[in-house]
């Protein structure tokens, strides 16, 4: 709770009575019915298929087309897997005299009466045909990957974009593709600044998007190699973006090739889960990805398959299936259609699980606070070698200490109401994945300190250049907080801040159009002072940001 006579005193006597009443009875989910800050949709994580992990270099449009067809007979897109996502292996580096990308002619050839051979658009069409949306691939540097380490067939040199970012993404935007991945092979071969060179390309990709009309969504792929969640949020103003936090769980897995003997291993499906947490990140639209699922490759079980599946959708990962999706097993297909567990990784407040707690080594608890007040998703991971009983306490997940219900996500069974906590036996190796049903813990509310350092309740605070807005003496139960801003944004397009905690490291916050009201996001920041003692400060350095209102967590 803020100090009286400091700038951020909760339930400050500004506060009208009725919203002060309502506060203290009616609990967060009321006081928003009651006040009208609503929720504001934020960008969800891509959902799709990716070429890399089944076909490495081998892809060409007949793999593709048959996977799209798949996503529709599988039954995926109706569960909201879209993307169709073309990775390396396209395009063999040739430009022509004008630097225009020369592809080949007899991967992609025309496919109805009346196409070009050798042109990108074709697939694209096809794809569209079906109700889904195509992804491509290019590198930041002058190489792509191909390059650096050809998997199957040769090594091609210049499969990169540098030096020609303004093309390309035009002319991906022009074939009409919707997603593009960015990887990293030549920009760290040249030894580049990779939060230089993907700024810059997220501006090529906004003019691109201004030309054409057409939104390209990025996806920026250095492996976590230089911190990305650190300046890939809102990087060269884009509205929304993923980040790769780790390598490759495997190398791929062409069936009938050399390769076919490789094996995907759970221990790099852990190692890339815990790589992939984030949360002060992972906001508003923006994603930490752990890299395209393994699920259903060779070398897991189906038991694995489903940890495999909870842990990317806890942690809000994009949900991208680099099996082959015309020989899934029936096990496979119900563990990426479930749609409970991908409500869970599709959440409409678009924040990251955080581990809550680890009674003994190897056994966690995570809790990924959900759009529905009072819910949470709970994983109970046991990474031991032995069965172990997991318990769940509802305050570690900044629920009240009063009865709250359990449901096995995975079966839809109810577990039953439970007074303070839950507990289960968990096999080695394995997971729980829980809805938890509760109350939500009370909220400390804190206004918006100005510039000139008054407090302006119900009214805003604007974030305008050289004048940040602030949060002073704010308190946390824990270090990683949920925190909910209330704020007004009356464009149609996003506004964009810097939020600074304690003068760590900025995250760029998307604030989308409220209209003429308020409404509130959600995000995760580590506040590590104890006591009353953080500072949370929201700056721009451009354009004019939000109007910040309040904020409150637990
Ligand atoms: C990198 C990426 C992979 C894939 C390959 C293509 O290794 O991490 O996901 O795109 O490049 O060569």
């Amino acid at each position: 709770m803020g100090k009286p006579g400091y700038k951020t005193p909760i339930l400050a006597a500004a506060v009208s009575a009725f919203a002060l009443t309502c506060m203290i009875l009616c609990g967060a989910e009321n006081l928003n019915a009651q006040s009208a800050p609503r929720q504001i949709a934020v960008p969800l994580p891509p959902m799709g298929w990716s070429s890399w992990n089944s076909f490495s270099n081998t892809v060409d449009s007949d793999v593709v087309a048959a996977q799209a067809r798949a996503m529709i007979s599988t039954g995926m897109h109706k569960v909201g897997y879209q993307y169709i996502n073309i990775d390396e292996g396209w395009w063999l580096g040739k430009r022509d005299e004008l630097g225009n990308i020369v592809v080949d002619a007899k991967a992609w050839p025309a496919l109805k009466p009346g196409e070009r051979a050798a042109d990108m658009s074709n697939i694209v069409r096809y794809i569209h045909g079906l109700g889904l949306k195509a992804g491509i691939y290019t590198d930041a540097g002058l190489n792509g990957c191909g390059t650096v380490g050809p998997d199957l067939g040769p090594g091609y040199p210049f499969e990169g974009s540098e030096g020609h970012y303004e093309q390309d993404f035009l002319q991906f935007a022009r074939w009409g593709f919707d997603y593009v991945k960015v990887d990293w092979c030549g920009g760290n071969k040249e030894n580049l600044d990779p939060a230089v060179q993907y700024a810059e390309i997220a501006r090529a990709i906004a003019r691109a998007e201004a030309i054409t009309g057409h939104r390209l969504y990025y996806s920026i792929c250095d492996w976590g190699n230089n911190s990305p969640w650190t300046w890939a949020p809102n990087i060269g103003g884009v509205e929304a973006d993923i980040w790769r936090t780790s390598g490759d769980i495997v190398a791929p897995i062409v069936a009938h090739s050399i390769n076919s003997g490789r094996k995907a291993s759970f221990p790099g499906v852990l190692k890339n889960f815990d790589k992939g947490i984030h949360p002060e990140a992972e906001h508003t639209g923006f994603y930490n990805d752990p890299d395209m699922m393994v699920l259903g490759m060779p070398g897991l079980t189906d038991a694995e398959n489903r940890v495999h599946m909870g842990l990317w959708a806890i942690s809000g990962a994009p949900l991208l299936v680099g099996a082959d999706l015309t020989t899934l097993s029936d096990a496979t297909r119900a563990t990426l259609t479930n749609s409970a567990v991908i409500a869970v990784d599709q959440d409409a407040l678009g924040i990251q699980a955080v581990k809550v707690a680890e009674p003994a080594a190897g056994l966690d608890v995570w809790s990924r606070m959900l759009s529905k007040a009072g819910q949470r998703a709970v994983l109970l991971l046991n990474r031991s070698g032995n069965a172990a009983t997991i318990q769940v306490n509802w305050r570690d997940l900044g629920l009240a200490d009063s009865s709250a219900t359990a449901t096995d996500l995975w079966t839809g069974k109810e577990l039953g109401a439970f007074p303070s906590s839950y507990s289960a036996v968990v096999p080695a190796g394995d997971a729980l994945l829980l809805a938890v049903r509760g109350s939500e813990g009370k909220r400390t509310h804190y206004t918006a300190a100005g510039a000139g350092g008054k407090s302006i309740e119900r009214v805003g605070v604007p974030v305008i250049r050289d004048r940040p807005v602030s949060f002073n003496h704010v308190a946390s139960r824990a270090r990683m907080a949920q925190i909910q801003i209330v704020y007004s944004n009356p464009d149609k397009a996003p506004r964009f801040a810097e939020l600074r905690v304690n003068g760590q490291v900025a995250t760029g916050i998307a604030f989308p159009s409220t209209g003429s009201g308020t409404g509130m996001i959600w995000i995760q920041a580590l506040l590590d002072r104890t006591g009353a003692r953080n500072v949370l400060s929201f700056s721009t350095r451009g354009d004019p940001g939000p109007s910040l209102e309040s904020i409150s967590l637990q």
